[in-house]
């Protein structure tokens, strides 16, 4: 409140001042009402200009936040203008500002930089009988004649500098104010307006960044709109990492799974392509007693062994152009002996140069050198090495005998295997052959015991190929796999198809040789006709991987417990 006052007062002392105690541009463009210190030499931003300069109110007014003024200052609503930047900018690579207008609705910019009615927005004033919001080209072209700004009229800056002559300059109808850091820079823009800076000479850490904008009128220009926004300068290479790992439930909870490689991509946030030249090594350190890993390449992957809490600690360094550091006190160089009254013929004598004043020393007193700094980064994350379910396969494929073979509808049962944690969940979406078009997903809770073994059985509408992702997941992990199921017209076998096949043809030829031990073991007591698969059946590949299976995870050989045990198939 007493600021407020003070400011009040302030105002009203400037008001009552005669008019030659200008308004300086700290004055107006400063909303934060802080006033910034004089700007040292080296803090000056190429381009800028300091804000003790003068600001010319007659043709630029100044009107209070608050003023009613405000709300008159242009036809039919009120204008905003929008700040974003790309900060955060690492010292000494450039930070961009991008300043947007929003017209009131149904309002845009065309061409010429006029602005009109849209037509196309529904139930605005599009009605209107002048389609102008405003038609600046009507007395631009008869005062503005030429191609470059008059100096003699109206077409200065508030610090009184003239238009840059540019062309295309007559469709630029509003002045951008911006100003930071005790400086500004001012520009002639449409309906945005884009600036630049070097961060070289800025201090680190948080800054402000306010934009006042003008609208040319007639004999003067009218404030539409103003406003800020904070941007940050930092020393620390700005990095983000993008973590991701198969089977991973959630991407975004740092919980990972062991035994499985966690992708790590990362990202050096670099707008300005400061970086592009400098070579960037990233050092790893993840917390498991693995070690240091020193890489060039922003993609790295590594897999934890043990389950806990790891401490990730990424640390990128670059070489990047950087200030030089100040002339440190260095002894004096020492100068070739001189003798007064005695002349030195240089190709007499050759001196040879001190060590320390070798080239490039000499180069380093030149204001233009460009020096080099090691700028670091850092990303530290707190990962979650949890116990999660590794792989999914189907080992096997069995058509369930209908009693009604007329439809030509299938149920198949699909016997499942899993490593690692148990699921809890089974997930199936059977789309078209492409996989991409999902036509029936369902998902059931299971329980599975320690050995991760069950059959789900899933109906198939009519015959045809038919693609289905099968999903077991738990709470952290979510384990894949896709097969291509062809169900034939007459309801004769399922066939397991190539995706599936690769990976169990290698299966196969274990599994037909144990079958071929097992069977003559057990000859007497499993006769093959009472194995379902071969009863449902004709086809060789699947009676092999039933009687496969039974052997492989023995049980009772003579009747399938994973078919029979309806519990078991979901
Ligand atoms: C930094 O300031 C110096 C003056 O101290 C000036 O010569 C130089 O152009 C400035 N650099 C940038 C990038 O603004
Ligand atoms: C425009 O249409 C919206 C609904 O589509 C309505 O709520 C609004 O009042 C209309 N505005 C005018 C100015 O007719
Ligand atoms: C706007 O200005 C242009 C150029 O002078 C003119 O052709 C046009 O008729 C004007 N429109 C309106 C609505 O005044
Ligand atoms: C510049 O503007 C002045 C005053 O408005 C005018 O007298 C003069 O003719 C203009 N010059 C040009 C080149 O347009
Ligand atoms: C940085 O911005 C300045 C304007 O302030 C521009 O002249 C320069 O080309 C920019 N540098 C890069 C690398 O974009
Ligand atoms: C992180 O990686 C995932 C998977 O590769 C990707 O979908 C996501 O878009 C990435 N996110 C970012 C911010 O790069
Ligand atoms: C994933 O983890 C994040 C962070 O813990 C949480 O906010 C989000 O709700 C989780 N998403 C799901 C689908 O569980
Ligand atoms: C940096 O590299 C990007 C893409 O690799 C390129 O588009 C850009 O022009 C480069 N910038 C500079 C300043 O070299
Ligand atoms: C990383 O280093 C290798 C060998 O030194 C080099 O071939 C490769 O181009 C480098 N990659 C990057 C991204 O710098
Ligand atoms: C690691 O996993 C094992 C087996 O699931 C469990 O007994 C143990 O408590 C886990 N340890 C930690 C630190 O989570
Ligand atoms: C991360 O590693 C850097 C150097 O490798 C070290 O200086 C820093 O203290 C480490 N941070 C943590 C949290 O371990
Ligand atoms: C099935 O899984 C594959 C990956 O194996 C994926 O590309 C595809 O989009 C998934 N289809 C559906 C319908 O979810």
């Amino acid at each position: 409140m007493a600021g407020l006052c003070s400011l009040l007062g302030l105002f009203l002392l400037a008001g009552s001042l005669p008019l030659d105690a200008a308004k300086r541009f700290r004055d107006v463009v400063s909303h934060g009402g802080a006033a910034a210190p004089i700007v040292r030499h080296q803090d000056r931003l190429h381009g800028w200009s300091p804000d003790q300069n003068i600001w010319n109110e007659k043709l630029y007014p100044v009107w209070k936040e608050g003023d009613s003024q405000w709300k008159n200052c242009w036809k039919g609503g009120q204008v905003q203008a929008i700040l974003t930047s790309d900060s955060p900018a690492l010292v000494g690579s450039n930070i961009t500002f991008v300043v947007s207008l929003l017209f009131p609705r149904c309002q845009k910019e065309d061409e010429s930089g006029n602005i009109i009615y849209d037509g196309s927005c529904k139930n605005g004033t599009a009605g209107s009988p002048d389609s102008y919001v405003y038609n600046w080209t009507v007395w631009t072209e008869e005062r503005d004649s030429g191609k470059c700004p008059n100096k003699s009229a109206h077409h200065v800056f508030p610090d009184g500098k003239p238009f840059p002559c540019h062309p295309g300059w007559k469709r630029k109808n509003f002045v951008y104010v911006f100003h930071t850091l005790g400086q500004y820079f001012q520009k002639l823009g449409r309906s945005s307006a884009v600036v630049s800076v070097n961060t070289a000479n800025m201090t680190v850490g948080p800054q402000l960044m306010e934009v006042t904008v003008y609208r040319r009128g007639h004999r003067s220009y009218i404030p539409v709109a103003s406003t800020r926004d904070i941007y940050t300068v930092t020393d620390e290479i700005p990095v983000f990492v993008n973590m991701s790992q198969k089977n991973d439930r959630n991407s975004s909870d740092d919980i990972f799974i062991k035994d499985l490689p966690i992708k790590f991509d990362v990202h050096v946030h670099d707008p300005g392509h400061f970086l592009n030249t400098s070579a960037i090594y990233y050092k790893w350190e993840f917390g498991d007693n693995s070690g240091l890993f020193v890489s060039n390449s922003s993609a790295f992957s590594h897999t934890y062994t043990l389950n806990g809490s790891f401490v990730l600690n990424l640390t990128i360094q670059a070489v990047v152009p950087g200030p030089c550091p100040p002339p440190s006190p260095r002894p004096p160089t020492p100068t070739p002996p001189h003798f007064p009254g005695t002349t030195v013929n240089s190709s007499d004598a050759p001196t040879p140069l001190p060590t320390s004043a070798s080239p490039q020393d000499w180069g380093r007193e030149a204001p233009d050198e460009s020096c080099q700094v090691t700028r670091y980064g850092h990303f530290i994350a707190s990962l979650t090495i949890i116990e999660g379910i590794l792989e999914v396969n189907i080992i096997q494929m069995t058509k369930i005998q209908k009693l009604a073979p007329q439809t030509a509808d299938s149920t198949i049962d699909f016997v499942v295997t899993c490593q690692g944690n148990t699921p809890t969940d089974v997930c199936t979406v059977i789309s078209d052959p492409t996989c991409l078009w999902p036509q029936n997903t369902v998902c059931d809770p299971v329980e599975v015991s320690d050995q991760c073994l069950l059959t789900i059985r899933r109906a198939f509408s009519g015959a045809g190929m038919y693609c289905m992702n099968l999903t077991l997941g738990n709470e952290a992990s979510l384990a894949l796999t896709s097969t291509l199921v062809s169900i034939d017209g007459r309801g004769s076998p399922a066939r397991i198809e190539t995706g599936i096949l690769v990976s169990i043809s290698a299966l196969m030829v274990f599994i037909i040789l144990v079958t071929f031990f097992v069977y003559k073991r057990y000859k007497e007591y499993k006769p093959i006709e009472s194995c379902p698969g071969k009863a449902v059946n004709g086809n060789g590949l699947d009676v092999s991987f039933h009687n496969g299976k039974a052997v492989f995870f023995p049980a009772n050989n003579e009747k399938d417990p994973l078919l029979k045990k309806e519990a078991g198939i979901v």
